[in-house]
């Protein structure tokens, strides 16, 4: 396992667009760190750039406080498992297994002992024998994983590597991947678009947008208090509901003076929204509103709530089914404990006032 520090990272490709813009990350021996953002943002290119598939435009990458910048990928000693697995499709599962020992010149018995480890470890020893096309999407996702670690390396860098699979199995193999990086203890940066993975998977997450850090912290930080309305946004599905505050006056509805000055949005949960105000201790803003339309969706309902001079509708997360009608009036109770304050200008978070607050 090894320490992977990111300084100042810029990436212009030619043609001239700089798509990773100055961009610092400190990643810890042993830490799984999750980047997220949308596409395009950059992403994969970052990826790339630590393993060395793409050249760094200016600052600097070190591995186990190693500068890389200047070494070809296979001197850098680390892993990269793509969307599209990648496998030699003549070859083997034992052989794709073997391939990168075998380049290096590993000694046999050295290889044998690493590939049978890696076989048990991910549960394919039965399919050692078959070639590529005889696997399923799960099976061949553990043999590009097997051939990651047999490598031994400083650090993985998985690129989506669940993205082809359906739901079922994706669940299984993020409980796989993060038992086999707690039981390898290997640095592991790790790409998804899936919310769920980015919560359940990561030591540290990482928001990015327009090729720089938006946000960083655990999962738990950056759901609870996100700093940008970007971040807020991004994180969580459904995601949080932004109300625009110029809109809320205009219909008639006065904020508490805890609501600071210079907030154009707020923000709140979809589970932050009760339409019991017993469920509610402490001071909240209460929003006369319209369901519209609810969904079951499992073991919870989304309720859709149409508030006076809102251009969007408020969502509403509630337990189990919901058992009143739709199209009936209601209010929402928004408590101020859980509320999200924005600059419209800024796009940065502004803080409640503590005394407001108690008030
Ligand atoms: N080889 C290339 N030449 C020129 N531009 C590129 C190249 N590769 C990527 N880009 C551009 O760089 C930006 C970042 O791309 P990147 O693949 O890193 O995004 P990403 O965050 O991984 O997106 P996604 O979530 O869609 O995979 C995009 O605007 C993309 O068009
Ligand atoms: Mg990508």
């Amino acid at each position: 396992m090894a320490t992977i520090a990111i300084e100042n990272v810029r990436k212009t490709y030619p043609g001239g667009i700089e798509v990773i813009k100055g961009l610092d990350l400190s990643i810890a021996a042993g830490e799984l760190v999750v980047l997220v953002g949308p596409s395009g943002c950059g992403k994969s290119t970052l990826l790339r750039m630590i393993a060395g598939l793409e050249s760094i435009t200016a600052g600097e990458i070190a591995i186990g406080g190693r500068v890389v910048n200047n070494l070809e990928p296979a001197e850098r000693d680390i892993a990269m498992v793509f969307q599209n697995y990648a496998l030699y499709p003549h070859m083997s599962v034992r052989g794709n297994l073997e391939y990168g020992l075998k380049n290096r010149g590993t000694p046999r018995a050295e290889i044998d002992a690493r590939v049978k480890e890696a076989a048990r470890i991910l549960e394919i020893e039965p399919f050692l024998d078959r070639k590529p096309r005889q696997l399923s999407g799960g099976q061949r996702q553990r043999v590009a994983m097997g051939r990651a670690i047999v490598r031994k390396p400083q650090a993985f860098l998985f690129d989506e590597p669940l993205s082809n699979l359906d739901a079922k199995l994706r669940g299984h193999m993020r409980v796989e991947i993060r038992r086999l990086q707690r039981t390898l203890g290997t640095t592991l940066v790790y790409v998804t678009h899936d919310q769920l993975e980015a919560m359940t998977l990561a030591d540290k997450l990482v928001v990015m947008n327009g090729g720089a850090i938006e946000q960083q912290g655990s999962p738990l930080e950056l759901y609870g208090d996100p700093q940008t309305l970007f971040v807020a946004g991004f994180m969580g599905s459904p995601g949080m509901n932004l109300i625009d505050v110029a809109q809320l006056r205009a219909a008639g509805a006065t904020l508490p003076d805890a609501v600071p000055a210079g907030t154009g949005v707020i923000g709140i949960r979809p589970e932050d929204v009760f339409l019991e105000a017993g469920r509610v201790d402490g001071p909240a803003i209460t929003l006369p509103a319209r369901i519209e339309a609810v969904e079951m969706v499992g073991a919870e309902s989304l309720a859709y709530a149409a508030v006076g001079g809102l251009s969007q509708s408020v969502v509403l997360r509630i337990p189990g089914a919901w058992t009143g009608h739709a199209d009936t009036a209601a209010d929402l109770h928004l408590p101020l404990t859980r509320l999200h304050c924005f600059s419209k200008e800024t796009g940065r978070k502004v803080p409640l006032s503590a005394p407001a607050l108690a008030a």
